[in-house]
């Protein structure tokens, strides 16, 4: 029996309705944005197929130590982790390229090279949820593995670039940096600070990796005052952030001082230069490109649409090491992730009309009587390959054309009892109201 204690406590299940609401961050999407995804993901499917890439798929769940094993315990904050009923510890994937990564080293290590892959899929973040930021998004991307060529690397960048071009959108900025450089920058600038433990080349802290995440988020403000606490003078700072500001091959080499730095300079120039050949002619050198991930090196980039405002990355990608860590063979390895989401929301907001779906033909039987024989028709026109539907609502002709319209069909068959006796229908033009009558055997020919 209850106690007055418990009564009170207990709620009518009917009122606890947050349990049947959307979990923070994730979203449902109704039909009309479904047929915009899909015009999305089919225009940057066919990119990449363009580009000679194929398609994998990989589990939306994976072993958690795969996403800790080069960024730390620390990125388990960004994570949806958890064990299963095996005490295993697992995550939800935040990105594809460990788990791509995973299944190179695991099977497909004796493919021929390049090996072009592409993928599509959900991932999720413990991201703050807000405009363009979800906790479950989609992301379309590619990977290449065994080329580092400038050559490579050009048609990599060029690819992630038609890709969101294709689909429609028109302003977008493509910037491509060095991490090879800004790492030496940093270090170099680091050099006389008070993060070395005396006669040591290693840093005692994680002033490095602190000063590239301000560097990714743009806190230039953040990274000065981070080298001052560090006992950096003045003047070295300035020094860096001209460092970081040049953009041009010149003024890269002028505070290039590690040797071997100047042959990676040259490759990524000759990147660059060779952009152009695959049409790409607006990129820009930047050397501000920190990259959020923990396994970049080398040759990175990112694409923005300014029209998005805070969340404008839409594509983040570049030169990685994770073969080796996962137990494979060296190799070169390089790719991007496109932000879907976030392309489609750009799309809307420069007023993209996308396609709509759209059938061919609504059959509408005029009276009870013949819906037997108007299923017939609709299904011999849709074994004829027209998208078709039938009213199937027994209801006035007038409400029938109304949801014919709804569906923007493009025409409507009027099948009545008077016009089956000369085996014919009336084909009506949603557009126009015209009419006409047509032998049944035509109609396939009037669409
Ligand atoms: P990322 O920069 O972390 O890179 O993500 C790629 C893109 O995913 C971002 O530019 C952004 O458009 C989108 N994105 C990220 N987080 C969210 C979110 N919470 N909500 C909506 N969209 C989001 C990577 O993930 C790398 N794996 C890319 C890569 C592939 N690098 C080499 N290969």
């Amino acid at each position: 029996m209850l106690t007055s204690f418990t009564k009170k406590r207990i709620k009518p299940y009917f009122i606890q309705t947050d349990v049947f609401k959307l979990p923070r961050g994730t979203r449902d999407f109704t039909p009309e944005e479904m047929q915009r995804r899909r015009y999305t993901e089919n225009s940057m499917m066919t990119t990449f197929q363009k580009f000679g890439y194929k398609e994998i798929q990989t589990p939306i769940f994976e072993n958690l130590e795969l996403f800790t094993a080069k960024s730390g315990a620390t990125i388990i904050d960004e994570l949806y982790s958890f064990k299963d009923k095996g005490d295993r510890e697992l995550a939800l994937r935040p990105e594809l390229t460990a788990p791509v990564m995973r299944f190179y080293v695991d099977k497909l290590q004796m493919e021929p090279k390049p090996l072009k892959l592409f993928y599509f899929g959900n991932c999720f973040r413990y991201d703050r949820p807000q405009k363009g930021r979800y906790r479950e998004f989609w992301q379309m991307g590619c990977e290449l593995i065994g080329a580092s060529t400038p050559e490579a690397m050009a048609e990599l960048i060029a690819l992630a670039y038609h890709a969101i071009k294709e689909t429609g959108l028109k302003n977008i900025n493509l910037r491509v940096g060095n991490l090879g450089y800004l790492n030496q920058q940093v270090e170099e600038t680091l050099s006389s600070s008070n993060c070395y433990t005396t006669g040591s080349t290693e840093l005692k802290n994680n002033t490095k990796s602190e000063i590239f995440r301000l560097i990714d988020k743009e806190d230039y403000e953040g990274v000065r005052n981070k080298f001052k606490e560090s006992g950096v003078i003045d003047k070295k700072i300035i020094k860096f952030m001209d460092s970081i500001d040049a953009n041009n091959i010149e003024d890269l080499k002028k505070f290039s001082v590690k040797p071997g730095l100047e042959q990676e300079l040259e490759r990524y120039n000759k990147t660059i230069n060779l952009l152009k050949k695959f049409g790409v002619d607006n990129a820009r050198m930047e050397m501000k490109i920190a990259r959020g991930l923990d396994y970049y090196s080398g040759i990175v980039f990112e694409i923005d649409a300014p029209i998005l405002g805070a969340e404008k990355q839409l594509c983040g990608g570049g030169e990685y090491k994770l073969v080796p860590l996962f137990g494979g063979k060296e190799t070169p390895t390089a790719g991007f992730a496109i932000g879907f989401d976030r392309t489609i929301l750009a799309l809307e907001s420069e007023d993209f009309t996308f396609p709509k779906e759209t059938v061919d033909v609504c059959v509408i039987p005029l009276s009870n009587a013949v819906i037997d024989r108007s299923l017939e028709i609709a299904s011999d026109l849709r074994n004829m390959g027209a998208m078709v539907d039938v009213d199937l609502m027994r209801r006035g002709v007038s409400k029938s054309l109304k949801y014919a319209a709804s569906l923007h069909s493009k025409k409507a068959v009027l099948v009545g009892p008077k016009e089956l006796k000369k085996n014919s229908v009336i084909i009506r033009d949603m557009d126009s109201g015209d009419q006409k009558l047509v032998e049944v055997n035509n109609v396939i020919y009037m669409l």
